[in-house]
């Protein structure tokens, strides 16, 4: 076992984990993190997304030693002090950026980092920034719509401005 400190969502947290045990899982297992899912065993999905000292990385692909020391945040942690929805979250809720839900949290850790890195992207920058983001669901429109209104780069009608 090996013993590990760093901050989860604000908290700081220390555990025994072992040197094999993923990211992932610690936040799952350990912290009761559910809102990070898992997708896939073969780091394709991008389900598992959160941001490790301010990037996104796929928690799938990270074991939590290598979390030692750091900052992460997970989608259970982007809210606001008061409960209010992240602008991206509340992005994905306004244009129907979703419909199981599943690849939810990845996609909006992922279009966070997006955003910080570019905060105007064309929609072909949003496609290449989610090519890590499965979706089974939506055929990624509304998801691409979703970073678009949270860039306040949409009309009203929804087209590109
Ligand atoms: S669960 Fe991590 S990429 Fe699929
Ligand atoms: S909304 Fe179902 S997988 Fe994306």
């Amino acid at each position: 076992m090996t013993r590990i400190s760093l901050r989860v969502d604000g908290q700081q947290v220390a555990d025994d984990v072992e040197p094999r045990m993923l990211l992932v899982q610690y936040l799952r297992e350990k912290l009761g993190k559910t809102g990070t899912v898992i997708g896939c065993d073969t780091s394709n999905c991008g389900a598992c997304t959160v941001h490790l000292n301010g990037r996104s990385v796929k928690s799938c692909n990270v074991l939590a030693v290598q979390a030692d020391g750091a900052e992460v945040t997970t989608i259970e942690g982007i809210a606001g002090e008061d409960g209010a929805l992240h602008p991206v979250q509340e992005a994905f809720r306004e244009c129907h950026g979703l419909q199981c839900g599943f690849c939810t949290p990845g996609m909006i850790m992922q279009s966070i980092d997006l955003l910080n890195d570019n905060p105007s992207p064309s929609e072909e920058a949003i496609r290449l920034g989610l090519e890590g983001n499965l979706c089974r669901c939506t055929g990624y429109h509304n998801i691409v719509r979703a970073v678009q209104h949270a860039a306040g780069t949409t009309t009203e009608s929804g087209a590109s401005a």
